[in-house]
């Protein structure tokens, strides 16, 4: 037996003994390019034989890799398009797919596996991959033990949750009896820094375990479109600055106004604005101050020279820190006293708290390689070009929180606070293809925006009333106090009245005695809600992803079930379709 029907007998074959023995024969004296050539063609005949004529790569599936991404802003999805892209360079046969389009029977059959996938919200999977993930958790799920595969998480460290998504899929994978191709890799933000290894040991793994074969490249995929989702940026001018809540609320919410400097950006009810800030002044002289550092000291990183001061203004975050930031502090001083509270500090301490709370003995190279780079912030965009021309409006809250007495503010969300009429900050459009309104105006539309959730919602009334959208609206709006932080009332209230908001509810969780979120308000108009998705109507949520996205969802799954009479799988499968056919669609954060 030569090496090739070893293999084969190593898996039972289907064949007679003369049969494999024809086929050694037939291979033995066949060039590499001819055997990828038969089996391609084994694998058609097979296809032209199935009782569904479902074209069915079984053979090639052995012979390839396949790169899968879920991915919500395009990241994953530009790593994985990388990795195939580098792997097809080698000669590898490669097909890369989204996980949307991605099935367990495709799984079953796969034997080299690469994925790249981010975590969304709060720990969340993107949305193009939960479907996919929901069905490998369950028992449903294919055993895996002539798979090798490997995973590539992308995430944010200033997250708790840092790659939970990766993580928990590359942890299933095994559990189905999946093999490492290569070892898992969590990316921060600086993205190719991990992924780059990650994509040589892969490729690596994959020329070793599957061979080189050109020639089978056309036939499994079609060619690879580069991605390339960077934004142009602008300067924007400040037009108003308004507080939206009450002077005598705890919060402070702004409606502001900008305007462009020079060429318009333009834009779609859904999409974001990306704000950048640079540090200000006093927080980086605190910083120094209690770092005991020099700001002029002149620090190299990266193949950049800058001042300290410089670094700190434009380049790392001063205001969000990470779990590697945290790793690295309480391993150099494990005396510090927040050690105990690890991750927890994530969500309410800035730098200057940790320096305030205990002595960090870090020369400033030191701090301008663990702190993380400084990022734009994400505000949805509270307005449509239909309706305010070159303006764009955004809704924003105040982050501010108290630590050991000292107020702190959020970096963006405090610039913005506190900008002047006629001042100007640099902006980008970030485009959200996952959160649009139907292209039929005649649908319905259900919003979901509690808090500054509301705000792609006012881009949609805007955007539906200008195009004469004969579909109806129905908003469900909710915050502390009416009378305090209803946002937009009045916009709500006249559009109301002249018949362009047909239905709004409202959930006011501190006027009355006992909380009450939107949800419930879901769950009370639970009946009406169905009646209104049976008739096509489209269903949006926006806002906080810790809790009222996870609540509002269990609601909706809970008010499907109840009404239809049936189980709560088939009640979420049944919202896992609306959001495959784009009518259940989230933005998050
Ligand atoms: C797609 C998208 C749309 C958004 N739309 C809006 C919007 O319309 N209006 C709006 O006000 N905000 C919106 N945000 C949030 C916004 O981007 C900022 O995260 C927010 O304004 C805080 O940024 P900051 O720079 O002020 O605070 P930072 O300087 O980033 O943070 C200050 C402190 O608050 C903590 N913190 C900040 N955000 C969180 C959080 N989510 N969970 C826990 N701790 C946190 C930090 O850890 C830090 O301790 C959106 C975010 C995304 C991703
Ligand atoms: C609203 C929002 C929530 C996020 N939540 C997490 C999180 O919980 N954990 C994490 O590691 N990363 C989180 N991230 C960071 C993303 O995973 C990271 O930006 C990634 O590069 C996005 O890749 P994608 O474009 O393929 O979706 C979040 C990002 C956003 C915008």
């Amino acid at each position: 037996m030569t090496q090739h029907t070893q293999a084969l007998a190593a898996t039972p074959a289907p064949l007679s003994p003369e049969q494999l023995q024809t086929l050694d024969q037939l291979l033995a004296g066949s060039s590499e390019a001819a055997l990828w050539w038969i089996a391609g063609y084994a694998a058609g005949q097979a296809a032209q034989r199935s009782p569904t004529a479902a074209p069915r790569p079984a053979t090639a599936a052995v012979k390839r890799l396949t790169v899968a991404y879920g991915s919500q802003t395009g990241n994953a999805k530009a790593a994985a398009s990388r990795l195939a892209q580098q792997a097809e360079a080698q000669g590898l046969a490669v097909r890369l797919i989204n996980l949307a389009d991605y099935s367990l029977a495709e799984l079953g059959r796969e034997r080299f596996l690469a994925i790249a996938i981010s975590t969304q919200g709060d720990g969340d999977p993107p949305d193009d991959a939960r479907i996919f993930l929901k069905q490998l958790a369950s028992a449903r799920a294919p055993k895996l033990s002539e798979l090798r595969y490997t995973v590539l998480a992308l995430g944010d460290s200033s997250y708790a949750r840092f790659c939970e998504i990766g993580r928990l899929l590359d942890q299933r994978l095994a559990e189905l009896g999946g093999q490492a191709l290569s070892p898992r890799a969590d990316a921060d933000l600086d993205i190719e820094q991990v992924a780059a290894p990650w994509r040589t040991s892969t490729v690596e793994a994959a020329v070793e375990g599957i061979g080189k074969s050109a020639a089978t490249v056309t036939l499994l995929r079609p060619a690879l479109a580069p991605v390339s989702h960077a934004a142009s940026s602008a300067q924007a001018v400040v037009l108003a600055n308004q507080r939206l809540t009450a002077r005598d609320s705890e919060l402070d919410v702004r409606h502001v106004e900008l305007g462009f400097v020079g060429a318009p950006l333009h834009y779609q009810p859904g999409d974001s604005l990306q704000v950048r800030v640079g540090n200000p002044s006093p927080l980086i002289d605190e910083f120094l101050t209690r770092a005991g550092l020099d700001g002029e000291a002149q620090v190299e990183h990266g193949g950049h020279r800058h001042s300290l001061r410089e670094w700190l203004s434009t380049q790392r975050e001063l205001t969000r820190i990470s779990l590697p930031l945290l790793n690295a502090i309480f391993a150099a001083h494990p005396e510090h006293p927040l050690r105990e509270r690890g991750a927890a500090l994530l969500d309410s301490h800035q730098v200057v708290d940790l320096l305030a709370a205990g002595r960090i003995q870090w020369d400033a190279a030191r701090w301008v390689t663990e702190l993380v780079p400084l990022k734009p912030r994400a505000y949805s965009i509270a307005s449509s070009q239909a309706s305010v021309g070159d303006e764009v409006h955004l809704t924003v809250a105040l982050r501010r929180d108290e630590v050991a007495g000292i107020e702190r503010l959020g970096l963006a969300s405090g610039h913005l606070a506190a900008l002047a009429e006629g001042a100007e900050i640099e902006v980008s459009v970030e485009a959200n293809p996952r959160f649009r309104l139907p292209a039929d105006c005649s649908r319905d539309l259900i919003m979901i925006g509690p808090g500054t959730g509301v705000a792609p919602f006012r881009a949609f009334l805007q955007q539906r009333v200008a195009e004469g959208a004969s579909g109806r609206h129905w908003l469900f709006f909710g915050h502390r106090h009416l009378r305090r932080e209803f946002l937009y009332q009045t916009e709500w209230l006249s559009a109301l009245k002249r018949g362009q908001l047909q239905r709004l509810d409202v959930a006011f969780s501190r006027d009355q005695p006992e909380r009450r979120y939107v949800q419930q308000v879901l769950a009370e108009q639970a009946r009406e809600l169905l009646s209104w998705i049976d008739g096509g109507a489209h269903l949006y949520v926006c806002g906080d992803a810790k809790r009222m996205a996870r609540d509002v969802e269990q609601t909706l799954i809970e008010a499907i079930a109840r009404i239809r009479g049936i189980d709560a799988e088939a009640a979420s499968d049944e919202l896992d379709a609306l959001a495959s056919a784009g009518r259940y669609q989230r933005d998050v954060y």
